[in-house]
């Protein structure tokens, strides 16, 4: 067996797993979903999320990928036949490991690198002079070259950003696992932080700034996030929200975290790194993000506005919003930056996680040099991120998100759950997460993880894919007559890439035969 590349220190991997998981989702899509979805009584649903499917992924994930890896297997197929050796089928499955990480990742880091062109247009104050929400979205429709303005006349700044982007996300991962995502992570997570913890005194030391209206201040602001709508509760959508937003914010059920654990030793302890990794992400969301963009936005634009911004979605508060609010204090550059700045790094260190399972899954099964893994993934994802950026009009990233980074997420997590609990056995499904670990989980998690995590995980996806939401999106129902080609296109792409996954399966495997 090939000699797999390793972390070189705990802290490594534990900031490498918390940056795939503090993301883009943590600073925009947790505030809009929390302040439409309930306010503090989101966090009812969301907390039920978090403990009893959220963590147990998480464990479920560091585990079987630590197991995987002592095969030599850092992807979903290869770990899910080791766990389930007699089944031929199985493996197959394990391609929407690659293949779901590869979709996000493809629109991901075009919106990634939004935040890296708004960090350099803060910092040259080219959006310095804009004070009204409609040129600051004309702004972005021009930057993103879905109108010709005053702004920009073509999509070249995009296009620049995107490649830097793009470029960086393979040079980290060129350098590998240890070399490229741990000395990544330990410089970007800890300036992330800092970043963070900045901005968030920044916010909530903004006080009363307009004396002409008293009530638009920093506490009602919060309030605004916090105050509960218990009513909100009745509502099915909200728990869905809440579930879809634990899955997507911790990275869980997409097929990275297994792969991140699958560099780890047999000895090293999977129960307590995985859980402060959970931590770290939870801290980052509730604690930062939730003090960011929605208490300043309320402050400059008030209680009736604000209902507004925050159902406008994530995209119009983060650069739309927050400019023009950070426009506003002084120092206005140097905070937009880091505003913008610590967007790009959250998801730098997510998107270069996306990546890495296709990479581990060419190097993995078929022996490829890393270098040469990386070059031919490379070549692949810049050429399938082309539709993302000009066909964003179209509405191709909401349906690559709900394919990529919905569906697959739970139907991935659902069976991860059962094959990890009833296939390989809970009995030795703990034995195995209790393997040099640093803390003893609670034995109700046997429980739960064996009952209630597949149990609800069922339910989700039976409500996502029945729900009304899910066959409007299915079956293409909210798109446009003239938009219905470009997304049927992209779904023909999507299949044909499935099955390309699936016949790389089959030769691996046919050239492994007789290797676990
Ligand atoms: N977990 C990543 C995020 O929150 C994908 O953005």
């Amino acid at each position: 067996m090939k000699k797999r590349d390793t972390w070189k220190t705990r802290w490594g991997v534990i900031l490498a797993v918390a940056g795939s998981a503090v993301g883009l989702g943590n600073f925009l899509r947790f505030p809009v979903q929390a302040s439409a979805n309930g306010g503090g009584a989101f966090m009812i649903p969301y907390f039920i999320s978090l403990f009893l499917f959220g963590i147990p992924l998480m464990w479920i994930e560091w585990t079987i990928g630590r197991y995987g890896g002592g095969f030599g297997h850092g992807t979903a197929p290869g770990i899910f036949h080791s766990l389930w050796e007699k089944n031929r089928f199985i493996k197959y499955f394990g391609i929407i490991g690659i293949f779901g990480p590869l979709i996000i990742f493809i629109y991901y880091t075009y919106i990634e690198s939004w935040t890296l062109g708004y960090s350099f247009f803060a910092l040259v104050g080219k959006y310095s002079q804009i004070n009204s929400p409609q040129q600051m979205r004309d702004f972005l429709s021009g930057y993103q070259g879905l109108a010709k303005n005053q702004f920009f006349s073509n999509l070249g700044w995009a296009y620049l950003f995107f490649a830097i982007t793009f470029l960086l996300n393979i040079l980290v991962v060129y350098y590998g696992v240890s070399g490229g995502i741990e000395r990544l992570s330990k410089i970007a997570m800890p300036t992330l932080f800092l970043s963070a913890i900045l901005l968030v005194i920044r916010v909530l030391s903004l006080g009363t700034p307009d004396l002409s209206h008293p009530d638009w201040n920093i506490l009602n602001g919060l309030g605004f996030l916090w105050n509960p709508d218990f009513s909100a509760l009745r509502s099915p959508r909200v728990w869905l929200a809440a579930a879809g937003q634990i899955f997507f914010t911790l990275s869980v059920g997409i097929g990275v975290i297994l792969t991140y654990a699958s560099y780890l030793s047999k000895s090293e302890d999977v129960a307590l790194s995985g859980l402060t990794s959970a931590v770290t992400n939870e801290f980052a969301e509730v604690v930062l993000g939730a003090s960011i963009v929605i208490p300043a936005a309320f402050v400059f634009f008030g209680p009736v506005e604000i209902k507004n911004i925050a159902r406008s979605g994530a995209f119009d508060l983060g650069f739309v919003t927050m400019p023009l609010v950070l426009q506003k204090i002084a120092f206005s550059r140097f905070f937009s930056f880091l505003w913008f700045f610590l967007l790009f790094l959250a998801g730098l260190t997510s998107s270069v996680s996306l990546l890495q399972p296709a990479i581990a899954f060419m190097e993995d099964e078929f022996n490829l040099e890393r270098k040469k893994a990386v070059k031919i993934i490379s070549i692949v994802t810049f050429i399938l991120s082309q539709p993302t950026i000009f066909l964003l009009s179209r509405g191709v990233v909401n349906d690559l998100d709900f394919w990529g980074g919905t569906f697959c997420l739970v139907l991935f997590g659902t069976v991860e759950t059962i094959l990890f609990a009833w296939v390989f056995g809970m009995e030795r499904a703990w034995t195995e997460l209790h393997h040099g670990a640093d803390i003893n989980i609670p034995r109700i998690y046997k429980f739960i993880i064996k009952y209630i995590t597949p149990l609800i995980l069922i339910i989700i996806l039976i409500s996502w894919v029945f729900g009304k939401d899910g066959r409007d999106t299915i079956f293409l129902r909210n798109v446009s007559e003239e938009n219905r080609i470009y997304i049927l296109g992209m779904r023909l792409l999507l299949i044909l890439i499935l099955l390309t996954l699936g016949l790389l399966v089959k030769l691996a495997w046919r050239k492994r035969k007789g290797l676990k």
